[in-house]
């Protein structure tokens, strides 16, 4: 008997090693077969002697016979909730409250995390073991969910002691939140429509409803996970910082976030930082809703003591909601400048993150058959950064029957030319190159600023200059009169030769520029840049085959061939635009009228030649645009954000989080009058 209990106290030991690798410290030693192995040893000797089964032993996360209800659990030290701040202002009247509390205390600093978006839990550890787990409740007294909370593979049954590194307390409460991943809640959503059981509306929702399951056997399928965040009751001597408190958690065994946890020794530091983790929160791969600022000092923390429903020494900093619910009041389809026919959703308008949403995408049929989106559906509308806000789901829950399905029309809803769908696309076009839209569209394309940049020829101007068949296509601007413009509504001689003279500024152009501006499909900003480096003068371009644009790796030590960036669909679509006779006609047309696409010369050489820049702050000498129009001058490219692809960041004054970020990732930083000096190098 003894060699057996041995045998069993080796196997969960081994077993909650590999468990802490797998789960909690997400590096994995052993393969999932040879996991399996150790996991059925131990379920065959326990099997063969029940007796010698431990609460705490590995096989007991699977779950155990049903409850008939949760019993409570009163909470030693209560589960406070949190202040929220919207705004930076928020953030700085909390610091100025704090220091006023602290009467000008010594230095001290704030932790900044991730506020994960789940279900608060508590934890309780009894000499290592895992004793209880509950939830939150009111905050003085929640429900026991010790058997659910055990079958989350991510909280260990039993501590660890480090070899160095505090001892493992005869009691700990930690306190975290348990959350469930967007991916796995997804496939989750999947399963339950496929087994007819309504989805659940957001991660946190099945977090909550996993872990308040009466059978514990029901919660081991769902794929929890738990990151520590603090502590409630501890014996012994404690922590100085909640940073070390973090720490030992994370030495103990519990999970904590610790590559996002974040000492702040300034506010303005905060402030970036909160930011910061705004803009990578979609990188998470679960949702974070926020950032939590701690005082860090719990001397300081125990001083400033609570309100009645959250403590004075932390702040959670909201995010910006992106998603909302709202009522779809009507479908119809866009055409776009390409023929493309878009099914957009009107809806009843709501606020979401800041901005009044009206209108969002369907993207296509398809997409409208997958989600099954009907006519005065309500649905959850998502936002995300500058993209166009979609239709996430359909809340079916809400349905009344009125509701009604939405099909695309067959032809174009304004010219009427049968629509086409070419194999293998999901989009529908309309094929007919003069459709009013479509050359409208094209228009507002050539005049945009990232185009030929001709400023104050807007939708309206262009309209009635259509509608009075004065510009048919985009050569026809510069034959533009001032009579012809004074015969405008709201148009004084003053804007008239105003709009002349920006028409006749706009000829001298970049070639980039340029070739953007003739709105080949697929090619973008990025890609006309990527063509006029490459090729220099038009002329070069109007004659490249495609073998001279698809990029192709050499192979054995061959030469690479085509335009790194350049893949076949547009290479294709640059070649055949560039066939088409009534293309050429056009272009013809704007060289003879004087457009002037400048040949690139210095652009290869320059040290900005196809490196992607990033500005945060403002600039002192220019504008962003201006400061775009010289990085492009010089073959670079200027995007939005940072990530791993950005070369430069170029620091203006009153920088904002994407230099946390850059430091972050390692990229290079330079002030203004270093990119001045790196532009004018050749
Ligand atoms: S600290 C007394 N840190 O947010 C302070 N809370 O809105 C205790 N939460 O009930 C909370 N992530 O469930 C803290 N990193 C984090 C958190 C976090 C999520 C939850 C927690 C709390 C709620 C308050």
């Amino acid at each position: 008997m003894k060699k057996i209990i041995e045998a069993i106290e080796e196997l969960r030991k081994r077993i909650r090693y590999h468990n802490h690798r797998y789960y909690v410290l997400d590096d994995p030693e052993i393969s999932d077969a040879e996991y399996d192995r150790l996991f059925k040893r131990l379920l065959d000797l326990e099997l063969r002697h029940p007796g010698l089964v431990t609460p705490d032993s590995p096989t007991q996360r699977v779950g155990t016979k049903p409850l008939e209800a949760f019993s409570e659990v009163k909470h030693r030290v209560p589960m406070l909730s949190l202040e929220n701040g919207f705004s930076d202002k928020d953030i700085t009247d909390f610091d100025k409250r704090i220091k006023k509390l602290l009467d000008d205390a010594p230095d001290f600093q704030y932790t900044v995390e991730p506020k994960m978006d789940g279900v608060a839990v508590e934890l309780i550890y009894e000499n290592g073991s895992l004793s209880v787990a509950s939830t939150r409740g009111d905050g003085y007294v929640g429900e026991d969910i010790t058997g659910n909370t055990k079958t989350i593979l991510s909280v260990p049954l039993t501590l660890t002691q480090p070899e160095e590194g505090k001892p493992i307390p005869a009691l700990l409460e930690a306190r975290g939140e348990v959350y469930m991943e967007t991916e796995a809640f997804e496939a989750l959503n999947i399963k339950r429509l496929d087994n007819n059981l309504p989805a659940f509306a957001n991660p946190r929702n099945a977090a909550a409803g996993s872990l308040r399951q009466l059978d514990s056997r029901v919660t081991a399928k769902r794929p929890l996970n738990m990151f520590c965040y603090g502590i409630g009751e501890i014996s012994g001597p404690g922590f100085d910082t909640q940073y070390e408190m973090m720490l030992a958690l994370q030495q103990w065994g519990l999970r904590v976030n610790r590559p996002h946890l974040k000492i702040c020794r300034t506010i303005a530091e905060v402030i970036d930082y909160c930011h910061h983790l705004e803009d990578i929160r979609k990188q998470f791969p679960f949702e974070i809703d926020g950032a939590v600022i701690k005082v860090n000092q719990l001397k300081l923390q125990a001083l400033l003591g609570q309100k009645s429903r959250s403590p004075r020494w932390a702040l959670a900093f909201k995010f910006k909601p992106t998603q909302e619910t709202t009522k779809i009041i009507k479908i119809d389809v866009q055409v776009g400048r390409t023929g493309a026919l878009t099914p957009v959703a009107h809806l009843e308008p709501v606020q979401i993150g800041g901005v009044l949403v009206k209108r969002a995408t369907l993207h296509n049929q398809e997409e409208i058959s997958k989600k099954d989106i009907r006519e005065l559906d309500t649905v959850i509308v998502q936002r995300a950064g500058d993209v166009i806000p979609e239709v996430v789901k359909v809340v079916k829950s809400k349905r009344t029957g009125r509701e009604k399905k939405y099909v695309m029309p067959a032809r174009c809803p304004v010219c009427g030319t049968k629509v086409v769908k070419k194999t293998g696309e999901v989009v529908l076009r309309c094929p007919n190159p003069d459709c009013s839209v479509q050359i409208k569209e094209s228009l507002k394309h050539f005049v945009s600023k990232g185009a030929m940049n001709i400023d104050g020829l807007g939708d309206k101007i262009i309209a009635q200059l259509r509608d009075k068949g004065l510009i048919k296509e985009e050569a026809d601007i510069y034959g533009l009169r001032f009579e012809d413009l004074t015969k405008l509504e709201k148009i004084k001689e003053k804007s008239a030769n105003n709009l002349l003279q920006a028409i006749e500024k706009s000829k001298n152009t970049t070639l980039a520029k340029f070739i953007f501006a003739l709105g080949i499909r697929h090619v973008g900003e990025h890609v006309a840049q990527l063509l006029a480096n490459h090729f220099k003068r038009l002329e070069n371009i109007q004659n490249a085959a495609r073998e001279d644009l698809e990029y192709r790796k050499g192979k054995g030590g061959a030469k690479d061939t085509g335009i790194k960036g350049i893949g076949e669909e547009i290479a294709r679509s640059v070649v055949s635009y560039f066939e088409d006779m009534s293309n050429k006609q056009n272009i013809k047309r704007l060289i003879e009228a004087g457009v002037y696409p400048a040949e690139v010369f210095s652009a290869l050489s320059s040290p900005a030649a196809e490196k992607t820049f990033v500005i945060t702050g403002s600039l002192r000498a220019m504008s962003r645009s201006e400061a775009k129009d010289l990085i492009q001058k010089k073959g670079g490219r200027l995007s939005a954000s940072v990530g791993r692809s950005t070369d430069y960041l170029v620091v203006g004054e009153s920088p904002g989080s994407k230099l946390q970020k850059a430091r972050d990732l390692g990229i290079t930083t330079l002030y203004e009058d270093e990119f001045f000096t790196l532009l004018e190098e050749e």
